[in-house]
């Protein structure tokens, strides 16, 4: 993973070569048999199309099939869901996953974003990103009685972690009071209650269980994997509260992996907004529909507690360059599953989870990691 955050200094291909060269070197070989990148719009953020073609010329892979696979932020999970699928099927033996996203350098961000929601129906009206996941807020807090406090620890949480995170956006911590102060973008959600604008990318190599031995001392396992759809516009969902493609690509994965919510040691979830992390783990059936907020409060979803969140920052605090994060969301769960996160490493981690999501919900993949 490289380092996210605004980089000015690194382009499109500079991010690609960075995270495919030190993934190709932590694995010691100098070729894949694919390249999957994800990526949700590099046309429109840099002008830049053909992105898996990029890729491999960046890299030094020249003459590997390569492709980009979009899902608009659950891009690089899209990628990874792909890139196993091939190694499974045996038509490749080594798969690099990339996720990349350069947001930096486009004039009006909020309107390449806006591509993700329903264009014709949402759009172009006026709604920006924020202010859907406003409207999932304000419902959530009429329907279940969350509260903004509970908003602004879901931020606190993100913020001390990733000021732990050598790799994040933001490595500063936050008070309450910095939250209740930072400016409104979209009632109720201030700028500390959203990811923010960022570069980056990140890159796994697959291989099949039976040869990752001859790559990585201790590799880690892809157990479960699942991935759904529902409705591109708010309008059309029976409830704004729960996400249904999150569910639905939870179960998958839960079923594929023989695991339940309460084996997961460590959680990714994409908290794009404070809300998105309590309605995900109410989606993944870590606490019941509606506890999402009181679990915060009472630290079940912070180091230590019942059910450890986003020990990387999240997207909050580390960054979210959208194609990338599903990608990077692996990455930590990887380093926590051996051990490797220092100061935010959840004891003894063994099973892990990586939750992806497009737009308000539109698109989720969620994987289950395991240490083998
Ligand atoms: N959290 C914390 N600080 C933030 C921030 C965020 N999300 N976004 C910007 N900042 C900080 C900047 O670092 C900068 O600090 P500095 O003055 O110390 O350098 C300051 O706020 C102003 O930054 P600027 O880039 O001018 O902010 P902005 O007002 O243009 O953008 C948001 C703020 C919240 C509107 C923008 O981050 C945003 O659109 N986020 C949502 C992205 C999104 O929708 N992603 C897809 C999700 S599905």
């Amino acid at each position: 993973m490289t380092p996210f955050g605004e980089l000015w200094d690194r382009s499109l291909r500079n991010l690609l070569a960075d995270a495919g060269r030190a993934a190709l070197e932590d694995a010691g070989i100098d070729r894949v048999d694919s390249l999957l990148v994800g990526n949700m719009t590099a046309g429109m953020f840099v002008g830049q199309e053909h992105v898996g073609a990029m890729a491999a010329d960046a890299m030094g892979l020249l003459g590997v099939p390569a492709a980009r696979i979009e899902s608009a932020c659950a891009s690089g999970a899209a990628a990874l869901r792909l890139g196993f699928f091939e190694v499974a099927s045996g038509a490749a033996d080594l798969v690099m996953v990339c996720g990349v996203e350069k947001m930096n350098d486009v004039t009006d961000a909020t309107d390449a974003l806006a591509a993700a929601s329903d264009r014709e129906y949402e759009a172009y009206y006026g709604a920006t990103f924020p202010s859907l996941y406003a409207m999932m807020a304000r419902a959530h807090m009429e329907k279940y009685g969350t509260t903004v406090e509970q908003l602004n620890l879901v931020s606190i949480k993100a913020h001390r972690l990733g000021a732990k995170n050598p790799l994040a956006q933001f490595r500063r911590e936050v008070t309450m009071k910095d939250v209740e102060n930072s400016p409104m973008v979209a009632e109720p959600l201030r700028v500390m209650h959203c990811s923010p604008v960022t570069d980056g990318a990140a890159a796994v190599i697959l291989c099949p269980l039976e040869k990752a031995k001859d790559f990585n001392a201790r590799p880690v396992k892809i157990a479960g994997i699942g991935a759904a759809t529902a409705s591109l516009a708010l309008h059309d969902r029976t409830d704004l509260c729960s996400l249904e493609a999150v569910r639905l690509a939870g179960q998958r994965a839960y079923e594929m992996a023989g695991r339940k919510p309460e084996d997961i040691d460590v959680a990714e979830v994409h908290d794009c907004f404070a809300i998105a992390e309590i309605m995900n783990i109410e989606a993944l059936g870590f606490v019941p529909e509606g506890k999402g907020g009181p679990a915060v409060e009472a630290g079940e979803t912070d180091l230590g507690g019942r059910i450890p969140v986003n020990m990387s920052g999240g997207l909050k605090s580390k960054g979210h360059p959208v194609g990338a994060t599903g990608v990077a969301q692996v990455v930590e769960i990887y380093h926590q599953l051996r051990g490797e996160s220092g100061e935010r490493q959840v004891d003894g981690a063994k099973v892990g989870l990586a939750q992806n999501m497009g737009g308000t919900g539109a698109s989720s993949v969620v994987h289950i990691l395991e240490a083998i």
